[in-house]
C-alpha cells in the first residue's frame, strides 16, 4: 500500500486548482457576473442552473443539488475515485503527489507488477491472433473482434512455460512473475505457467491497469475458470470486472447491472448493454457496492433463479441494507433457472433483457417477500413474527427516508401504526425520533448551530473577526463540536477558502450534512456575516447556559458549593440578557 496523501498537499492542490479551468475543460461554461453557468452535467435540463464560483472554489447545481470542489467534480464527472482524482488534478498542475512514509517497512513498489501484468496481457492478445481454436471458441460464443479488443481478451498458450520463458529471464523477473500470480511454484521449487491453454480475461483496476486475469478452459475440463490469486495489486473482493471499461464507455450511469460471470459482461457488451460489471467469483462485498454507488444511484443484481442464486441474493441483501442512503436504489433481478445474462441475451436479445430488467424487484419488495416466506401471514402470531424477523435487518438500515418508508411498509403488513412498530421493535432512540417527528427543543437549538456553521463555511475569513464565547467546549449541542472545529481551522488559516474547508471534512460522518448546508442559498452578505455570526454564537451560548441551569435545577438538593455559585451566576446572566431583549 502506498502511504497516505498528506492533508497539506490536498489543501494546496485545491487552493491551486482553477475550478473554472477544470470544469471548463469538460463542459461549456458561460460567464455570468462573478460566476460561471452551464446546463448541469449531472441531470437533464434546458435552462442552466449549474453555477461555478471561482472565489469559493466550488460548483453547485440549484436543480439537482450536485455540489463540490474541483476534486469532487472530477470524481463525479469522470467517475474517478478520490486518489485517482487527486492524481489527475495534480498532473494538470504539474504537481507530484507526495505520500506519507508509513513507519512500518514500506511496501515494495507495485509499479513493476503493473507493468509486467500489462505486458503479459498484450502478449496474450498476440497469442489469440495465432490460435484459431481460441478465436473460433469466442466466435462460437457470439463475440466479435471489437468486443475482444475492448476487453483485451486474449489467449494463454498451452505448454508449461510459455510465459515463464518469455518474461522470466532472471531470478528477479521470475520472482516478479510469481508475485503477479502468473506462475506457480510447486513443492519441488519448480515453476510453471498458471494460465495454460485458456481464453484469458484481463481484470483492470479503476485506472485501467491490468491487475489480474480470469482464464476459461476452451473445451470441457476442470476447473472451468481459473483466476489470479490475491497479489499485492489484486484483491478479488475489491475489484469488479468491467468497471473500467464501463466508465470509459459511459459518462452518465443511471444504473449498473451486477452479474456473476466474465462471459456475461462481455456478451452483454457485445449486445450494446455496457453498464455491466461482474464480481470475481465471490459474493458482492461492501467495498464493491460502495464503489458502484460512487458511480451510479441504482444497482441491479442479476441472479440465477436457482437455490444458489437465492442464497447469493440474500447475502447481497445483507450487504446492501447498510448502504441504502436516500436516493440510492438497489434492485434484484431473478433469471429463469438454468439461464444467465449471457444465454438470455443470446436467445432474447438486448430487448429481451431490458424487458426482464423492468421486472426487477426493489430491495424493499424483495425483503418483504423474503420475510413473508418465513412466516404464516394468515395468523396474528405470524404477523407479529414478521416484525421480529425484520428487526435485525431494519437495524442495519441507516436512518433516512428509505428506512422510514420501509418501516411504513412493514407496519402496514403487520397492522400496526409506524410509531407502534418502532416501539415494539425497540429500535434506537434516534429511529424513534425520526419517526415521531415533532418540533423539539433540540431542533431549535441545532438551528442556530447550523446557521453558524453555514456562515463559517461560506465566509471562512469571518472567523478571524469574531470572538468565540467561552464555555461552549463542554456543551453537547449537536454539531457544536464541529462548529468550534471549523472556527479553529478557519482562524489558523485566514486565507482558507470554502473548498479547502470542505475537503478537510470529507471523511467526517457529518460531511453529507455540510454539503446540504452549503447547497442552501446564503442570504447573509459578507459584510453582515461577522455580526450575524456573533449573534448566533451568543444565542448558542445562551442555550448552553439555559441547559446547564436546567440540569442544576433538576438536582437542586445535591449541589456542591461551587455548583451553587455557578447556579447564581447563570441565573443572573440569563435574566440580565433577558432584560436587554
Ligand atoms: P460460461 O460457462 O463461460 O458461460 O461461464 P459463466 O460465466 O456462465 O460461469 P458460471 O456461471 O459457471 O460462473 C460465474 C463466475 O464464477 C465465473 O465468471 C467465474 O468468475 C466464477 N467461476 C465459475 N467456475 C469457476 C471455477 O471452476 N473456478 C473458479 N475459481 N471460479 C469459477
Ligand atoms: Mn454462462
Amino acid at each position: 500500500m502506498p502511504g497516505r496523501i498528506p492533508q497539506e498537499f490536498i489543501d494546496e492542490l485545491i487552493d491551486r486548482a482553477d475550478i473554472i479551468e477544470v470544469i471548463g475543460n469538460r463542459i461549456q461554461l458561460k460567464k455570468a457576473g462573478r460566476e460561471h453557468k452551464a446546463c448541469c452535467p449531472f441531470h437533464n435540463e434546458k435552462t442552466p442552473s449549474f453555477t461555478v464560483s471561482p472565489d469559493k472554489g466550488f460548483y453547485h447545481c440549484f436543480g439537482c443539488g450536485a455540489h463540490g470542489t474541483a476534486l469532487g467534480f472530477l470524481m463525479e464527472h469522470d467517475h474517478l475515485e478520490f486518489v485517482d482524482a487527486v492524481e489527475e488534478l495534480a498532473s494538470l498542475y504539474g504537481m507530484e503527489v507526495p505520500r506519507d512514509q508509513t513507519p512500518s517497512a514500506p511496501a515494495p513498489p507495485s509499479a513493476p507488477l503493473y507493468e509486467l501484468l500489462g505486458e503479459v496481457a498484450l502478449f496474450f492478445r498476440q497469442c489469440l491472433r495465432d490460435h484459431p481454436r481460441a478465436i473460433d471458441y469466442l466466435k462460437a460464443r457470439g463475440l466479435d473482434g471489437n468486443t475482444a479488443k475492448r476487453y483485451l481478451i486474449g489467449y494463454a498458450p498451452g505448454g508449461w512455460d510459455t510465459v515463464l520463458k518469455k518474461f522470466g529471464d532472471s531470478d528477479e523477473l521470475r520472482e516478479r512473475l510469481l508475485k503477479a500470480g502468473l506462475i506457480i511454484e510447486n513443492e519441488q521449487s519448480r515453476s510453471y505457467d498458471r494460465f495454460r491453454d485458456r481464453v484469458v480475461f484481463p481484470i483492470r483496476d479503476s485506472r485501467g491497469r491490468v491487475v489480474g486475469f480470469g482464464g476459461r478452459i476452451i473445451d470441457d475440463g476442470e476447473p472451468k475458470y481459473l483466476n489470479s490469486p490475491e497479489t499485492p495489486v489484486f484483491h478479488k473482493g475489491r475489484e469488479l470486472y468491467g468497471l473500467f471499461e464501463m466508465r470509459q464507455a459511459l459518462r452518465q450511469l443511471e444504473r449498473v447491472l451486477v452479474v456473476e460471470g466474465y462471459m456475461d459482461v462481455v456478451a452483454l457488451a457485445h449486445h450494446g448493454i455496457l453498464n455491466v460489471v461482474a464480481t470475481l467469483g465471490t459474493a458482492t462485498t461492501v467495498d464493491q457496492l460502495r464503489r458502484l454507488f460512487r458511480t451510479t444511484q441504482e444497482v441491479v443484481f442479476c441472479f440465477d433463479g436457482d437455490r444458489a442464486g437465492r442464497e447469493a441474493a440474500s447475502r447481497a441483501l445483507q450487504v446492501g441494507l447498510a448502504e441504502m442512503r436516500d436516493g440510492r436504489q438497489l434492485r434484484f433481478l431473478f433469471l429463469p433457472e438454468g439461464q444467465d445474462p449471457d444465454s438470455l441475451v443470446q436467445s432474447e436479445g438486448a430487448e429481451g433483457l431490458h424487458q426482464r430488467l423492468s421486472g426487477s424487484v426493489a430491495l424493499s419488495e424483495y425483503l418483504l417477500t423474503e420475510l413473508k416466506a418465513q412466516t404464516d401471514m394468515g395468523t396474528v402470531d405470524g404477523r407479529a413474527r414478521l416484525a421480529e424477523l425484520a428487526r435485525p435487518l431494519l437495524s442495519r438500515l441507516p436512518e433516512g427516508v428509505y428506512r422510514e418508508l420501509l418501516l411504513d411498509r412493514i407496519a402496514a403488513e403487520v397492522g400496526l401504526s409506524t410509531a407502534r412498530l418502532v416501539d415494539t421493535l425497540q429500535l434506537s432512540n434516534a429511529a424513534r425520533a425520526s419517526v415521531v417527528r415533532r418540533p423539539s427543543v433540540t431542533g431549535k437549538r441545532s438551528g442556530l448551530v447550523r446557521h453558524a456553521i453555514r456562515l463559517v463555511l461560506h465566509y471562512p475569513s469571518v472567523a478571524t473577526e469574531i470572538q468565540t464565547p467561552e464555555g461552549l467546549e463542554d456543551a453537547e449541542q449537536p454539531g457544536l463540536a464541529l462548529l468550534l472545529e471549523l472556527l479553529e481551522l478557519a482562524r489558523d488559516r485566514p486565507d482558507i477558502n470554502t473548498a479547502v474547508l470542505e475537503e478537510r471534512l470529507r471523511d467526517r460522518p457529518e460531511a453529507r450534512h455540510l454539503t446540504t448546508l452549503l447547497g442552501q442559498e446564503m442570504l447573509v452578505d459578507r459584510d453582515e456575516a461577522a455580526a450575524e455570526l456573533t449573534g448566533s454564537l451568543a444565542g448558542i451560548q445562551r442555550q448552553v447556559h439555559e441547559q446547564r441551569l436546567e440540569s442544576l435545577i433538576a438536582r437542586a438538593d445535591g449541589l456542591s458549593a461551587t455548583e451553587k455559585q455557578e447556579f447564581l451566576r447563570l441565573q443572573q446572566n440569563l435574566s440580565a440578557e433577558g432584560d436587554m431583549t
